[in-house]
């Protein structure tokens, strides 16, 4: 019987009511199905068939401080018994909006919502009203939500995605709007030479750059130094706004996200996955002069917008992640770096190309003979997929969860143990994956 035989059931249950077994695509690339779990704590998640993994998906990154941290649950659990949403204000906005702009460099005035798709949204929406231009460039493979005027060029097949320098900008899915793509320019990430190219042409007509500072989302790519001072001081000379998506890095790369990791300060910035212990909260911040026109001309509403368990939850989790100058990075930080050493060193002893790259909070690891990878099409054509998909159906085999593109993040609950752990169900994937 399989070791996953009532997820299954549940599975082909799920299948009845909810579209494909699931409440978001992601969930479909579960192998070898979508999974059930009832139950997690720290670094551990338990599955409806009573197994637990070491777990380095953290939900797709927002678990930093582990699972059911206490000090998140009893903000949560205390201050929503008082009231849950007034459709008014209440005095925890403040609390996490003066956080935000003590800690992130970006940050003059902020807004909330409940999702890094919205933030991108206004972000675009508020760019183009304080520039009067309607043209956004972005980089191919990098992911910023699932909306029509949005999912472009993220995982584009090869055979239509056109010349490396010159992108064809495509939908991710059929249904897309396709006049929203007439808005875009794709360029490669980390092509500092293509993009002032570009900009020496139609910079004038160019609202935003919009990235992730590190894209995370296919790989786990750093900027090359250099390209995002580079983007910095193009948005400077043009009147371009420069908009981070620190969805996956805010809080995670350092407290004050990327922007704080790398020292280049945008214009404007969204938060979400790591600022809540768990639970739904985004933000965008940005410069006062931007943000203010949310007051003034541009809207930005949202029912659930700072609801009380957002904000009780966002304060909490940012006091932790404060907590001790920096406790919980230095933690994951050593940890991190034990863990891609240890993955690096395996592959070496095995004679495994098995490529690390990334920083200790949020690396991947690939099988590839051609390391590093630089930009997307270095991932599509250099990376093997199959081998890594074999890798992590056999790590969760071995009672570790892994997220299928490679990418891993650490957690401030994840123990040295657990390292050695997982070090060692890697070695046993590999044999069995290489046999
Ligand atoms: C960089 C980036 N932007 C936007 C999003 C969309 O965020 P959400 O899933 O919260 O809508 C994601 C989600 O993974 C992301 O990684």
């Amino acid at each position: 019987m399989s070791q996953w035989q009532r997820s299954k059931e549940l599975y082909e249950l799920a299948q009845e009511t909810l579209a494909g077994g699931v409440s978001s695509n992601v969930r479909l690339l579960g192998k070898p199905h979508p999974l059930f779990f009832e139950r997690a704590e720290g670094a551990m998640l338990y599955d409806v068939d009573g197994n637990g993994y070491i777990d380095y998906v953290l939900s797709q990154g927002p678990m930093i401080l582990g699972h059911s941290h206490p000090a998140v649950l009893d903000a949560v659990n205390s201050a929503m018994r008082k009231g849950q949403l007034y459709a008014g204000q209440h005095e925890l906005e403040i609390t996490v909006a003066q956080k935000m702009v003590e800690i992130v460099p970006s940050a003059e005035l902020c807004r909330f919502g409940l999702s890094g798709s919205e933030m991108v949204q206004a972000a675009m929406r508020l760019a183009r009203a304080a520039t009067g231009r309607n043209l956004i460039l972005r980089f191919e493979g990098h992911y910023h939500g699932w909306f029509d005027n949005v999912l472009i060029s993220v995982a584009p097949p090869l055979d239509k995605a056109g010349p490396r320098e010159h992108p064809n900008v495509l939908p991710g899915t059929v249904g897309q709007t396709l006049s929203s793509l007439e808005d875009f320019v794709v360029l490669p990430f980390n092509d500092l030479a293509l993009v002032e190219d570009l900009f020496a042409r139609q910079g004038e007509s160019i609202a935003c750059i919009m990235l992730e500072p590190m894209m995370c989302n296919t790989g786990a790519i750093p900027p090359e130094p250099g390209f995002l001072q580079g983007l910095r001081r193009l948005c400077d000379q043009y009147g371009t706004i420069l908009f981070f998506d620190e969805t996956i890095t805010g809080f995670r790369l350092s407290l004050a996200g990327a922007q704080g990791y790398f020292g280049v300060t945008p214009d404007l910035s969204s938060f979400a996955k790591a600022m809540a212990g768990g639970f739904a909260n985004a933000a965008l911040v940005g410069k006062r002069e931007l943000m203010i026109r949310f007051a003034q001309d541009v809207n930005h509403s949202g029912t659930f917008n700072s609801n009380v368990i957002s904000m009780a939850a966002s304060a909490a989790a940012i006091a932790e992640l404060e907590r001790d100058n920096g406790a919980v990075y230095r933690h994951i930080n050593k940890l991190g770096t034990q863990l891609m050493t240890g993955l690096a060193d395996l592959g070496r002893r095995l004679q495994i190309p098995l490529h690390v790259q990334g920083l200790p909070c949020s690396f991947h690891v690939s099988f590839t003979e051609e390391p590093p990878l630089r930009d997307y099409r270095d991932w599509a054509t250099k990376a093997d997929k199959a081998r890594y998909n074999d890798f992590s159906t056999a790590m969760l085999e071995n009672g570790v969860r892994l997220i299928g593109r490679g990418i891993w993040y650490v957690s401030a609950a994840h123990t040295e143990a657990q390292i050695a752990q997982t070090l060692e169900a890697a070695e046993k994937s590999l044999a069995k994956v290489y046999a």
